[in-house]
């Protein structure tokens, strides 16, 4: 698989690979506000492609004292093909680049089976933490 920089010209596919892999989306995931994300990270927000076909996708993030994963997804014909770890493996070498000191992501309840995969590359639960939203702008609520 060969991982580049993610550029707007591929939304629509990364969008799509988002939607079957089961990826909840929301207001935060339009095109608009994907180009946001991809402005302040550009060498953060990766795509991993085979023969020229996306076949996995993760948005990393920085906000100058944290960094955070978004939206991992590998297509679902090609799961458990060491992909999704590549992706991480490279997304962690960006990370350590960067002097990012520590890397959250968020896995909802419904989707428990992946907290595995990311135990084998190191990473750990919080169990002293409880995570917290606010929205300033109301009308998005928790759908996005
Ligand atoms: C999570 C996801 C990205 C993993 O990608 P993948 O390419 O299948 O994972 P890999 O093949 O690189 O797996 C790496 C290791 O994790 C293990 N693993 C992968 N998915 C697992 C799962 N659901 N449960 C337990 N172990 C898992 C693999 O067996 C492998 O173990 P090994 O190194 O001992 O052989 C993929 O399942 C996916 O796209 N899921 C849907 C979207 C999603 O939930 N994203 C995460 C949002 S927080």
């Amino acid at each position: 698989m060969e991982i580049s920089n993610f550029s707007i010209d591929m939304y629509q596919d990364v969008y799509r690979l988002w939607e079957i892999t089961g990826i909840t989306l929301g207001a935060s995931d339009t095109e608009e506000q994907v180009a946001r994300v991809l402005d302040y990270n550009p060498e953060l927000f990766l795509v991993g492609k085979v023969e020229g076909k996306i076949l996995a996708v993760v948005m990393g993030a920085y906000d100058g004292r944290r960094g955070y994963v978004h939206h991992l997804a590998v297509d679902p014909e090609f799961q458990k093909k060491g992909y999704g770890k590549t992706m991480m493996e490279e997304l962690h070498k960006r990370f350590l680049k960067k002097g990012v000191v520590k890397v959250h992501l968020f896995v909802e309840n419904e989707n428990e089976g992946v907290i595995e995969f990311y135990k084998k590359m190191g990473w750990y639960i919080r169990d002293n933490l409880e995570m917290m939203s606010y929205n300033p702008d109301n009308k998005y609520s928790d759908k996005c």
